[in-house]
């Protein structure tokens, strides 16, 4: 029996037979050894220069800073990538054989998703097909829940297999979706927070769970003015800096820390030789914290930086570049007006 859709069947182990109106969640955690938050947090702050990694922005409070952060005035880049699949998501559902899974990867609340999921179901429907599967994989498990039943609540006609897991371990499950073509959806210039070097190595990865039926569409934040870029990361209401200094918050919830958060201030810099945003949460005095769970106290001196963030931005030629280094050609590409951000669809090279 196919289960309701707002029953999701939980399987750890590996897909579940799939059916239609229907959700079915794997969680994908074992396969890659990884560090802890309480690993990551010791080793960065004991390091000089201070780091954190800021895969550990998303927890739940930080998860809706995001969302906040997404509709902030000066924060341009999700209006920008709203705005060429609005205008082109017709497009790209046309440019996609009629059977394609829908994959995303770090799907998160999948607001843009739906562009695509509504170009593909118009399509389908000229074509009376109205069966699409929607693979989404995400690290937090409880945004992927919300997201699929919101989704099944508006496309009952989705099979979706939500797979909440990090990108790699995501990518162990793609190479098993082969048996259907696949666009892989990689927006929100997500790849901006990997250093360049590894932004091509993971896109490798990717290549490599591609037939040549598979498409990528990849979202990308261009090279602009200082100007604009400052401002996105260091809005005027202060979103960006409570979405930083949540790190901090997030030690003293889960790891016994005593930071003092109106001791530390929020700041964003643009290098723009090496075209990156580059975050920092900056100690206002001497002062020591002690972290209990990992018996440690950290000393700051007045100014010292702990770097949270890298947000890298491309120019067209360096996303040829990367998109080369990692086995795939453009096949297609639209700006948005103010040509700030750049959707790519990918084919393998
Ligand atoms: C998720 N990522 C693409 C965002 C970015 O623009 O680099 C994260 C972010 N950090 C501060 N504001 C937004």
């Amino acid at each position: 029996m196919t289960p309701p859709p707002s029953t999701p069947s939980v399987d750890a182990e590996g897909m579940a037979a799939p059916s239609w109106g229907h959700l079915t969640l794997i969680e994908a955690g074992a396969g890659t050894q990884r560090t802890t938050f309480a690993e990551d947090v010791a080793a960065g702050l004991t390091a000089t220069p201070k780091s954190l990694p800021c895969r550990y922005f998303y927890d739940e409070e930080g998860s809706l800073l995001f969302e906040a952060i997404c509709e902030l005035p000066e924060y341009y880049v999700t209006r920008a990538e709203r705005e060429i699949l609005e205008a082109h998501a017709n497009e790209i559902a046309a440019q996609v054989p009629s059977a394609t899974t829908l994959v995303e990867l770090g799907s998160g609340s999948a607001a843009k998703t739906r562009l695509l999921l509504d170009a593909f179901f118009r399509h389908r429907q000229q074509q009376r097909r109205q069966h699409l599967c929607y693979v989404p994989i995400d690290i937090s498990r409880s945004m992927l829940e919300e997201s699929s039943h919101a989704l099944l609540n508006d496309y009952p006609a989705l099979e979706i297999r939500a797979i909440a897991a990090e990108y790699d371990d995501g990518l162990r499950f793609l190479r098993a979706e082969s048996e259907r073509p696949k666009l892989i959806l990689w927006l929100g210039s997500n790849v901006g927070n990997l250093e360049r070097a590894e932004a091509a190595r993971f896109l490798g990865r990717v290549r490599a769970t591609m037939t040549p039926a598979d498409r990528l569409l990849m979202g990308v934040d261009l090279r602009k003015s200082r100007e604009v870029l400052e401002p996105a990361y260091d809005d005027a209401q202060g979103v960006t800096a409570r979405f930083n200094l949540n790190l901090l918050a997030r030690i003293n919830r889960e790891l016994g820390g005593e930071f003092d958060l109106d001791a530390f201030e929020h700041r964003a810099h643009y290098d723009e030789v090496v075209g990156r945003i580059e975050m920092y949460l900056v100690s206002t005095r001497t002062q020591r914290v002690r972290i209990r769970d990992l018996d440690l106290t950290v000393s700051f001196e007045p100014g010292e930086p702990i770097h949270t963030e890298n947000s890298y931005k491309y120019s067209l030629a360096e996303i040829d570049a990367l998109s080369a280094a990692a086995g795939l050609a453009v096949e297609a590409r639209w700006l948005d007006r103010g040509e700030r951000f750049a959707v790519n669809l990918f084919v393998p090279a």
